[in-house]
């Protein structure tokens, strides 16, 4: 058995329709991989263990929309289906996803067209590929010059500056190097990559054929949600459109490979793990992926929209970049959702205020209660806060993150103890349960506030011991954030945790 082997183990058993009686047996006998490898291996994947099932979103968003009636009508009729995690479809909050129907999505509310938006989705996507071009013509020290000019940072949650990275690959002196997009998409409040990919995939392929030939990489693998499945055929197509064109290099191959549903995949560790065709858990690190990523080789791993960046600093400059941004570089997708009038995906720029996002998002329905600015892992901020500038640094001061910068918007109609309860149910759901503090605290976590909900005034007297061992004890940010919510929920609404007036 090789690892190459291994590899094809998640993608056969999503060809066979999922884990049906037999199929663990069949994959063993292609592969050699023990068959209860297999199947303990695929059982980790949503996808593959429940391939049929619709799926109803229980993430938050879709719980202030009334996702909760939703579920319990579901329930009275015959249909099967599962609470989803998050479907990424918060701006048609309360959604659901049938896996085997069409799934259309509607179409979102977006920034106005602007020459001065560095991805500027509602503009015109182009096959002209002339970063791609420059960065041919310029080499990959001036490539790389770029992106430290422009400061542009990771915007699939950690911030971390992109030219690092990529001097980390280049730097390698091992000639194996692999370019992965991570477009698994799967935080709560998130549905910004998906929208990159749908209106201007052109600048997706442009950005990862500019990381390819930079780096020296021979393959491009693009990891894209599950549920996703028109947004994954949409860059396929974009891809085999500029290859006709001739604007791509035809010694790169391009890998499209589907997520399975497992959030903690969107992890770049655990995503390179899934490619491997193991369980998606998170790996130790270091070594960071720049030195032993993907089959142990050097391999860039980056966020659709980062990625989407790179063609306008190549041709642009990178000082235009960085001076979009207000408080820290660049232009940035905040997607907003909940209580607003309109939940779509807003390009603006860095270090915007929640005021003025709600402004552009056409203003709170009902009174601002509070608001989570970075995905269910940025817990809750006080109405108070409201002039607070969404980027990292500002964020990280008052205990927050910017994180993937999926916005909710809550009204003064939420009780904090629910919304932190949903984002509780969210986190044990999704720990892949490798470390303690994480599988345990995350499952005591919703316990207490259920208890404290129905009438355990008590019941969260001990949450503030629990929460250092978590944040410590865990290998990722998934057990570090796991408490926020409910932390800062406290620490901001003490009047609706002092009794349990719940019921
Ligand atoms: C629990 C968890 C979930 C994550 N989910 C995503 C995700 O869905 N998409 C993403 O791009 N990054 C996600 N990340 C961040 C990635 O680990 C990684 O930082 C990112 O892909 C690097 O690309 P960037 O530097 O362009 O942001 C997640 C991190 C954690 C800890
Ligand atoms: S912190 Fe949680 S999700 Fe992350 S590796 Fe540990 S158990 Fe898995």
């Amino acid at each position: 058995m090789t690892d190459r082997r291994r590899e094809e183990v998640l993608i056969r058993i999503e060809h066979a329709g999922g884990l049906a009686t037999g199929v663990s047996n069949d994959v063993h006998a292609e592969t050699g991989v023990p068959e209860a490898d297999v199947y303990g291996v695929a059982t980790f994947y949503s996808l593959l263990k429940h391939p049929s099932e619709i799926r109803v979103c229980q993430g938050l968003s879709c719980h202030l929309a009334g996702s909760g009636e939703k579920i319990d009508a579901m329930s009275a009729t015959d249909t099967p289906f599962l609470a989803a995690a998050c479907l990424g479809r918060c701006d048609e909050a309360p959604a659901s996803w049938d896996p085997q129907g069409e799934n259309p999505l509607p179409e979102v509310h977006l920034t106005a067209a602007s020459d001065e938006l560095a991805i500027n989705l509602a503009g015109v996507d182009s096959l002209s590929y002339e970063g791609l071009a420059a960065a041919q013509d310029n080499g990959a020290d001036w490539v790389i010059g770029e992106l430290e000019e422009s400061g542009v940072t990771g915007r699939g949650g950690a911030g971390f500056p992109a030219h690092i990275k990529w001097r980390g690959v280049a730097n390698q002196p091992v000639t194996e190097r692999y370019v992965v997009l991570n477009a698994d998409e799967g935080e709560p409040g998130t549905f910004k990559d998906r929208e990159v990919i749908l209106k201007r995939p052109h600048l997706v392929v442009e950005g990862l054929a500019i990381a390819a030939q930079a780096l020296g990489a021979n393959d491009i693998y693009c990891y894209v949600r599950g549920e996703f499945g028109a947004v994954r055929d949409t860059l396929e197509a974009a891809m085999e459109d500029a290859t006709t064109a001739g604007a791509l290099d035809t010694a790169t191959t391009w890998h499209f490979v589907d997520g399975h549903g497992a959030y903690i995949c969107g992890e770049e560790t655990a995503l390179l793990e899934s490619l491997e065709g193991r369980r998606g858990m998170p790996r130790m690190k270091p070594p960071f992926p720049v030195e032993a990523g993907f089959r142990g080789a050097p391999t860039l791993i980056q966020n659709v929209e980062t990625i989407a960046t790179i063609p306008s600093i190549l041709t642009r400059g990178g000082a235009w970049f960085r001076d979009l941004g207000r408080t820290e570089p660049g232009t940035k997708l905040y997607c907003v959702s909940g209580h607003v009038q309109r939940p779509g995906v807003y390009e603006a720029p860095m270090g915007i205020s929640m005021a003025e996002l709600i402004d552009m998002a056409g203003g709170v329905v009902g009174t601002l209660k509070a608001f989570s600015p970075g995905g269910a892992s940025s817990g809750f901020l006080p109405a108070s806060m409201i002039n607070v500038a969404l980027d990292f640094g500002s964020l990280q001061k008052v205990g927050s993150m910017l994180g993937s910068a999926g916005v909710v918007v809550l009204n003064d109609t939420v009780d904090m103890a629910e919304a932190a309860l949903v984002q509780a149910v969210f986190f044990e759901d999704e720990s892949c349960g490798q470390c303690a503090p994480c599988r345990i605290g995350t499952q005591l976590v919703r316990q207490a506030i259920e208890r404290f909900r129905r009438g355990d005034s008590d019941a969260l007297e001990h949450i503030a011991e629990i929460a250092p061992g978590m944040e410590q004890g865990s290998i990722c940010g998934l057990g570090q954030a796991a408490s926020l919510p409910l932390l800062s929920a406290m620490k901001y609404f003490p009047n609706e945790f002092e009794s349990s007036v719940h019921t």
